[in-house]
């Protein structure tokens, strides 16, 4: 076969298929170099494609040519190879390698392309900074862990697709460019030229398009949709990711629950081979908080937070004394893995809690029958013993408790973190799913003195709690869940209001007029009074659950071309400057 670069042989292999079995076949490997090594005459070439490496052999004496034509090749030129496949000799086998039994011994070797010296090795975890791994991305994506996850990333996709349609459900698209919805977050917006000094907005997700399918009578929509959010950047959030999003008809939560842990123990079982236990334990939203401190507890560890307040109604502690009178708790937890810590370990977690934003942390350690802390003095020997007691503290075990309103759940979460990063406590399982659900329908906005939603406004309240949804709104709860797996959100969905007098009270609880809500979702309440069937449903972010699938900490590392901290891509430079006529025709004005 000729090219633009000479003639190549097409392959009739993959590299990282060769094994035993194929000794004494001749085949056509095509592949770039990831190494060349020279021993004394003989070359040695490990080949790469997308499946793997095979390790070619240029012997001159098997052929001058092919020996000649490996001289000149360098790191990451592409190749075609034609070759006998034989068994390594005992001492040279790779057990590391799925084809680390064999080689290709070659015949005939050519390149079919040229590389430059590529400016960081391709290799696992190079320890290369980041920045310039983006900016030459496909040649990061040549490392096997990069290749590997954006694999997985691709096959977790399909079976995806492949579970909901074989469940009723029809992928439809939604559009992009389309009109802002609220999902906490700020819009991208797009300018309209045909109708200048409007905006589209890139959607946040597709929430109300979906809902306005179930209107439709579709029954159950799924799409593997792209989202764009503007907010801060994290090591699980970009700008623009993808959702598994999916909706269902006359549907409680129970059924988008059980269809989900049904999902994930079947993509858990065929990808990772782990057998997961269903249905996830559940817990309330205050259950959560209350034992963990927070709404995506990471349910691998122990540590479960208990509130002591009891054990110290009458304490000498001013701290605790005062937090209790003024309606607060004591509140805390035994450390897992830790035993009689040196004290500048303690005095460390002291400080990690202030880093946390609390006025103090106060650690306990049990000596004998007793207490040793910074406030034992002020502990009666009844406290203490209640306090050992609640905790079944042991023998140099630390227990460590906060005093104070609501707002130590997340110090105590906080330090919960910190002790299994620091201590490495015993982990229960690799994947600890849960399900929280029940979460407030509304949050008070201190900064904007008004009432948020805390899912998003189209959520329905608890049946409980129509009753009051004016009068009391932070009591109301809603028919809400989040999937959290090792304390990372992965999804979130609700049963949506379908009548629109109850939609148009909680507009008005989150301080929107008869006329912004009419501005606003005037097309979904529209929608809501040509018989709206019951629905919910849920969005996951696929790229949080390949990260998870794969042993990621970040979701860039499963995502092809993702966005830097600052937003930005350094491959192609975007965001870039227009051109001034660019401009001038969307009427806009430079800056
Ligand atoms: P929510 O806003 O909770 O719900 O988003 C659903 C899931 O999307 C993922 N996610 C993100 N992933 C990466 N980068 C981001 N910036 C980002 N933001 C969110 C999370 C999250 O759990 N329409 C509703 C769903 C519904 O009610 O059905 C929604 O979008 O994993």
């Amino acid at each position: 076969m000729t090219t633009q670069t000479g003639k190549w042989m097409k392959r009739d292999r993959w590299c990282g298929e060769l094994r035993r079995e194929d000794a004494g076949r001749e085949v056509v490997l095509n592949g770039w170099v990831q190494r060349r090594r020279d021993h004394g005459g003989v070359i040695f070439i490990d080949l790469r494609d997308v499946s793997g490496l095979a390790q070619v052999v240029c012997n001159p004496e098997v052929s001058a040519e092919a020996h000649a034509a490996a001289e000149g090749v360098r790191g990451e030129y592409v190749l075609f190879c034609r070759g006998k496949v034989r068994l390594r000799p005992e001492e040279a086998v790779n057990p590391k390698l799925p084809t680390g039994e064999v080689e290709v011994l070659a015949e005939e070797v050519g390149v079919i392309s040229r590389s430059l010296t590529p400016p960081f090795e391709i290799q696992e975890e190079s320890g290369v900074d980041e920045t310039l791994r983006l900016r030459y991305r496909y040649l990061d994506i040549r490392r096997p862990d990069l290749r590997d996850a954006l694999i997985l990333r691709s096959r977790v996709t399909g079976e995806v697709r492949n579970f909901l349609s074989s469940r009723g459900f029809l992928e439809i698209e939604t559009p992009m460019l389309t009109k802002s919805t609220p999902e906490g977050a700020r819009d991208f917006v797009v300018p309209s030229r045909l109708q200048p000094g409007k905006f589209y907005a890139l959607p946040q997700s597709p929430q109300l398009f979906k809902q306005l399918l179930m209107v439709a009578g579709l029954d159950r929509y799924y799409q593997i949709a792209r989202c764009f959010r503007d907010e801060d950047l994290r090591a699980d959030r970009q700008p623009e990711f993808t959702q598994i999003d999916l909706e269902m008809s006359f549907v409680e939560p129970e059924d988008v629950i059980s269809l989900m842990d049904e999902m994930f123990a079947h993509l858990f079982r065929l990808f990772l081979e782990v057998e997961l236990r269903v249905p996830f334990p559940r817990l309330t939203w205050r259950e959560a908080m209350e034992r963990y401190g927070t709404d995506r507890p990471d349910l691998r560890y122990g540590m479960e937070i208990v509130d002591f307040s009891s054990a110290l109604a009458g304490s000498g502690f001013k701290v605790f004394r005062s937090a209790l009178e003024a309606g607060g708790r004591v509140r805390g937890f035994k450390v897992d893995g830790l035993v009689s810590p040196p004290r500048r370990e303690l005095d460390g977690m002291v400080e990690e809690a202030r880093r946390l934003g609390a006025s103090g942390l106060v650690w306990m350690v049990r000596e004998g029958d007793g207490l040793k802390s910074p406030v034992a003095k002020f502990l009666t020997g009844e406290e203490g013993e209640a306090l050992i007691d609640a905790s079944d503290l042991r023998e140099g075990e630390v227990l460590l408790l906060a005093a104070g309103g609501e707002e130590i759940s997340p110090v105590l979460s906080g330090m919960r973190d910190h002790c299994v990063r620091r201590f490495g406590p015993p982990r229960n399982e690799k994947f600890a799913f849960v399900w929280v659900t029940d979460f407030p329908l509304f949050d008070w906005d201190e900064e904007e003195k008004r009432y948020k939603s805390n899912h998003h406004p189209f959520t329905a309240p608890s049946g409980d709690c129509l009753d009051f949804l004016e009068e009391r709104p932070l009591e109301v709860t809603s028919q809400s869940y989040d999937m959290v797996l090792n304390g990372v959100e992965l999804g979130g969905g609700s049963i949506r209001i379908h009548d629109p007098a109850l939609q148009e009270r909680v507009f008005a609880v989150l301080g929107l007029s008869r006329e912004e809500a009419e501005d606003k979702f005037g097309f979904l309440l529209e929608a809501l009074r040509y018989g709206p069937p019951p629905h919910g449903g849920i969005a996951y972010g696929l790229d949080r659950m390949v990260m998870l699938m794969a042993g990621r900490e970040s979701i860039r590392d499963v995502i092809a071309f993702p966005k830097t901290q600052s937003g930005g891509d350094p491959l192609t430079g975007a965001p870039d400057a227009v051109y001034p006529e660019q401009l001038r025709e969307l009427r806009l004005r430079p800056i």
